[in-house]
Formats: C-alpha cells, structure tokens, sequence
C-alpha cells in the first residue's frame, strides 16, 4: 500500500508494545516498548551499551519486524507499507556508516541517485563536508577506500548526513557514534545536524547533552526495557539513571576510557 506524508512536517511514528528478540538468542534485546513521537518533534534516546537504542532504530527501518506489537509511522502499520516507500521516508544517520569502495560523490549519490551535481555540492555543503572535499586534488571524485578506509569515523558521519540532506526524507533517525564524538562537537557539524533536525520527526540516540536537553521528549531505556521518560527537568529532579547518566556528560554511559 502507499500511504503519504506530509514531506515537510515529519509524520509521526509509534511502537505500541513492541517486543522483539535476535534470531538465536535467548532474551529479547526490546520488551513492553511503548513510544511515540509526533509529526516534526524530536525524541533523544539514551541509556548505557546494549540497551537497545539502536535495535529500535532498527525495526523502524524494517530490518527487523517485532514478533509482538506493533510499529507506525504516520499511523499505519509498518507491515503495510511497501518498502521502497518505507525507506524514502526515513533517512537513517547510522552509528557506523557503510561505504562502498568508490568516490564520494558515488557514496552520496547513493541516497537519491537521479540527483543533479548542484543536489550533491549542496547536500556536501550543509554536512560541512565542503572544506574537506575542497583541499582533495580530486575533490569529490576521490576514493574512499575499502569500507571508507581512507576517511576518518567523523568524516564517513558526515558523508552519511549529506546522504541524508540529499534524501530529504521527512524522518529522520540519527544514531550517533560515540567514537565520533569529537567530531560531532565541532560547531560545523553540529550547526549541519541541527539543520537536518529541524522540520522532520527526529529520533535522536544522542550522547551529546546538548542535543539531548534540546529534545521534546526523553526516553531512557535500560536492558531492552524504557525505564524512564520525560524532559530534561523532569528526568533530572528524579535523581534516577538519566541523571546518572547526565552527572556523567551521556557519554561516559560507554565505558569509561573511550577507545579510538
Ligand atoms: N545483530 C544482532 N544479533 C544478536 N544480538 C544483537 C544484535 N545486535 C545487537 N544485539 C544485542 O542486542 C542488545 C541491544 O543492542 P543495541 O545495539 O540495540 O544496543 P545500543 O543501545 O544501541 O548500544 P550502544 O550504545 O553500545 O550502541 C545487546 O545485548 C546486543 O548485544
Ligand atoms: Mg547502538
């Protein structure tokens, strides 16, 4: 089925009681899941490794369907849309961006590839990804390598949010990378995410107070469960794992010596 949504206001997305499990693994990685985001707001979702931030991310996209519960987005039943439609609608920033072993312009174009040159040096400009083509010989014909090997974590992020301005899809999930972090940090960057935020339902996995107290709605999530939910202040005065997590700035959520 097709179903439409407003491209510019997001649409609205909701997992009501969703319980998923890995194929071959014992307990589920998300139980009793409900919450939901509506059309244009932003959801954070924070909690410690393994929590299950990014298998949400993922049965949003479809590369899981819960075995209980339901996910929508803009009201329907996931299940019932087709998935080209379901992909067009909702641009996925992964915590490990997969490159292929080809130009730049070849990995960004990959997000809409019938796009004009002046669709990629623009997408390329909002994810300040301008200043490092530009100092390349060959700019954005240069090879990214094997796996992206030939660019850093921050600057295979980047290419992922340019993908992601160049697809303009109405919802957005971004599922930032500890390891990128101070990458993220430059103002750049983050001036470049809070652009592609605006305007679009955001589901953020955020390690970066910023992007977090600035959110509509928090979910805490703990062991595959949401434990808490609410806004920075609410969250804060109960003296609870988000608090905990925030007296450790999120990312000290990881372990505590970051490799890389
Ligand atoms: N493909 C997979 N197969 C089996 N188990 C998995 C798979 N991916 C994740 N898991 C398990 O599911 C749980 C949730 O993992 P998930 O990647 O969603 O955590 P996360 O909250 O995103 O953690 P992080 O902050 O480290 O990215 C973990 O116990 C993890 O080991
Ligand atoms: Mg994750």
């Amino acid at each position: 089925m097709t179903h439409e949504s407003d491209q510019r206001g997001g649409a609205a997305l909701a997992l009501e009681n969703v319980q998923f499990t890995y194929p071959g693994i014992g307990a589920p990685a998300l139980s009793a899941i409900n919450v939901s985001v509506a059309a244009g707001q932003t959801l954070a979702l924070v909690g410690p490794s393994g929590a299950g931030k990014t298998t949400l991310a993922h049965l949003l996209m479809r590369f899981w369907d819960p075995e209980e519960g339901v996910v929508r987005l803009g009201g329907h039943d996931l299940k019932s849309w087709r998935l080209d439609d379901l992909r067009q609608h909702i641009a996925l920033v992964a915590q490990d961006t997969y490159l292929f072993n080809d130009t730049i312009r070849a990995n960004i174009l990959i997000a809409r590839p019938e796009a004009s040159a002046a669709d990629v040096a623009a997408a390329v400009r909002r994810a300040a990804l301008d200043d490092f083509t530009a100092a390349l010989p060959d700019g954005l014909e240069t090879r990214v390598g094997e796996r992206g090997a030939r660019l850093s974590g921050g600057q295979r992020q980047r290419i992922a949010i340019a993908r992601a301005f160049l697809k303009d899809a109405p919802v957005l999930i971004l599922d930032e990378a500890t390891s990128h972090l101070d990458a993220l940090n430059e103002q750049a960057v983050r001036r470049a995410l809070d652009e592609l935020m605006a305007a679009r339902t955001t589901i953020v996995i955020a390690h970066r107070l910023s992007t977090v107290r600035d959110a509509d709605h928090i979910v805490v999530m703990d062991a595959g469960r949401v434990v808490e939910a609410g806004d920075h202040d609410a969250l804060l005065a109960r003296g609870g794992l988000y608090a905990g997590l925030v007296a450790r700035q999120l990312a000290g959520a990881v372990p505590a010596a970051r490799v890389e």
